[in-house]
């Protein structure tokens, strides 16, 4: 792999920024003007205008800046440069069911892997006005502040986020004996219903960890590299470096990583899968 320069980084991270602040917009523009909400196959799995706009935006800032990269839409699925080892990871509305019920966390989700391993992100939390971003080895920020995992060390101590798949009423994999484990051992366990936001909380400190299975490469390129900028650890359930495509993410501080990685193993009965 030919690791990109930290001036070039940079330029990739201004070209993620300016995708998701566009996408951003979008999602403003539709907020409460929704004529239709359409299913994409499994029962709760939404699309809408907005998520197809935003993506159409994202997909056009990159065309112009970086028409020789790969893309891997949510919505449109694999695009232009499929070869190329730069890969973009899009998420044009992350948290479209809390969207569509205008309950207001959602997120736009830009990533790039390079190789296969994520190193630029930017996420844009248009109901906050929020913008994550990272680039590897130029550290994560918030609104343009530095950001810092928590330093929660012990799990009991500790507040985390997950979340359920689409297919969760067709698997008993479905996550829910991890969450009601979780539930007793710490001081609680959110869902918040947008992946990109649960792993950028866990970047600026709200939240100690946060592991979830089912989930795309979209939900969780940016968020990522801005754990890992931000201080804190991203791997497989069993602490195995990550595998973008597996389905499986656990994100924390880093001080209460073995913790939980320790219970989910011991709860999870699909602990071969990573
Ligand atoms: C979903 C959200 C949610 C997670 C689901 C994702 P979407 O993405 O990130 O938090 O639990 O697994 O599919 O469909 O709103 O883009
Ligand atoms: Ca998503
Ligand atoms: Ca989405």
């Amino acid at each position: 792999m030919n690791q990109p320069t930290p001036d070039q980084l940079q330029i990739f991270l201004d070209i993620a920024t300016e995708a998701v602040m566009a996408a951003g917009a979008i999602l403003e523009a539709y907020w409460g003007r929704l004529e239709t909400v359409e299913e994409k196959g499994r029962p709760g799995d939404l699309v809408t205008a907005a998520d197809r706009d935003a993506e159409t935006i994202i997909i056009k800032v990159l065309q112009r800046h970086v028409p020789q990269h790969g893309v891997l839409a949510e919505e449109s699925g694999k695009l232009g440069e499929t070869q190329s080892e730069y890969l973009w990871a899009i998420d044009p509305l992350d948290g479209t069911t809390n969207y569509a019920h205008q309950y207001p966390v959602a997120a736009v989700s830009v990533g790039l892997l390079i190789s296969g391993i994520p190193q630029v992100g930017a996420i844009y939390n248009p109901f906050r006005d929020e913008l994550f971003r990272a680039a590897r080895g130029l550290g994560a920020t918030r609104n343009r502040h530095p950001i810092q995992v928590s330093r929660t060390s012990d799990l009991n101590k500790s507040l985390l986020v997950s979340g359920f798949a689409y297919d969760r009423r067709e698997t008993s994999d479905n996550n829910y004996a991890e969450f009601c484990h979780l539930t007793h051992l710490t001081q609680g366990v959110r869902r918040s219903g947008s992946a990109s936001l649960d792993l950028a909380d866990v970047a600026c400190g709200r939240l100690d960890g946060y592991w979830e299975r089912g989930i795309s490469p979209w939900d969780i390129a940016a968020g990522v590299v801005l754990v890992e900028e931000a201080g804190g650890k991203v791997s497989a359930y069993d602490g195995s470096p990550l595998i973008m495509d597996s389905g499986r993410i656990l994100a924390t501080n880093g001080y209460i990583h073995e913790q939980l990685s320790h219970e989910l193993l011991q709860v999870c009965s699909f602990s071969s899968l990573k």
